[in-house]
């Protein structure tokens, strides 16, 4: 049995929640503690109003939070559970001398997003098998198309056009460069967003970036940029829900982020690209094409590829 108060606990605990991959990773979560829960609730100033309307992908990503802080728990002899109740997810944690410490809380912060085109290494199907028997949430679904299949060709076929409709909009691009961070002074005041140094490019002043950005991001670009990397995955995970509710977008958050861990667990890389998902015409059309009952919800390319030589920022969490 450990010896910590439950605040020291849930302070630990925390700091494995905002871990968590989100949305341009604008970590959209607040944190309160009761005596034996925690409570998540969303951050609606780092609302994605653009790209995330819905505010799927902001509760996707505090899914995620929670499945790292329950795994974590059980590192310390806690067992927990989660309800949503009234836009507040609420874990509460038990001790337990029954509880067995839950093998991916070693990846909780090695896992990352891979930046870039990976190495075009096939995934042998073993590894595809072990990714593919990941428990999942209730009403929460993922599936993995190799590369080469029908289901990946659909979809390198929205991220094309998904590409064409989010580089034409001027309301994207700016919500996107606002989210970016172009040098170390930028950084650190901000501890979020999309980093020049994760993202390999070279520091320049802010006003230098914005500009630059803006005026290099096209769909051209974007998909010169994305046909690479789709070309050099091995595997397309589309992960899914039953229904389009905050609910089911937090547990299908728990199930990716446990496939998340498990790919860092197995030495694989993965990179999100879910403009599938997120220019609605082009998931509605993807479900059709794809026969599902249920919503896309995130799509991910599988690979291999190499450690990062900078881990996307955090910023420290006041109880
Ligand atoms: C729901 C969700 C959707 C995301 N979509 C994209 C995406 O379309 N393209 C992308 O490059 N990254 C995407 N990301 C990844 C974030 O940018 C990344 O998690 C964040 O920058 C933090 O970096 P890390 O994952 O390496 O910790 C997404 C993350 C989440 C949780």
């Amino acid at each position: 049995m450990n010896t910590l108060t439950f605040i020291e606990l849930a302070k630990i605990l925390i700091s494995f929640a905002i871990c968590a991959p989100s949305g341009h990773n604008s970590q959209p979560w607040k944190f309160q503690t009761t005596e034996n829960q925690i409570i998540v609730m969303p951050d609606m100033s780092k609302t994605l109003k653009v790209v995330d309307g819905e505010n799927r992908e902001l509760f996707i990503s505090l899914g995620c939070a929670v499945e790292n802080m329950q795994i974590a728990a059980t590192q310390y002899g806690y067992e927990s559970d989660y309800e949503y109740i009234d836009g507040k997810i609420v874990v509460t944690f038990r001790q337990s001398e029954n509880v067995t410490p839950d093998p991916l809380f070693d990846q909780i912060k090695k896992r990352h997003t891979h930046r870039g085109e990976f190495t075009g290494k096939k995934i042998p199907s073993d590894l595809i098998k072990i990714l593919q028997s990941v428990e999942k949430e209730q009403n929460t679904d993922f599936a993995i198309f190799d590369g080469e299949t029908n289901e990946a060709k659909l979809i390198k076929e929205k991220i094309y056009l998904g590409n064409n409709i989010q580089m034409s909009d001027t309301a994207f691009k700016n919500e996107l460069v606002e989210w970016m961070r172009f040098n170390k002074k930028d950084i650190k005041e901000n501890q979020n967003g999309l980093c020049y140094n994760v993202l390999g490019f070279p520091a320049t002043p802010k006003f230098v970036g914005k500009k630059m950005v803006r005026m290099f991001l096209s769909p051209k670009a974007q998909n010169k940029t994305d046909n690479g990397v789709n070309n050099s995955a091995s595997a397309f995970c589309l992960f899914s829900t039953a229904a389009k509710s905050e609910a089911d977008y937090i547990a299908v958050g728990k199930t990716l982020e446990r496939v998340l861990l498990k790919i860092t667990e197995l030495n694989l890389a993965y990179s999100f690209s879910n403009q599938p998902c997120e220019v609605e015409p082009l998931s509605l059309k993807l479900r059709e094409e794809l026969n599902l009952t249920n919503y896309p919800s995130v799509v991910i390319r599988i690979g291999y590829g190499d450690e990062p030589k900078h881990f996307a920022p955090r910023e420290k969490i006041e109880l």
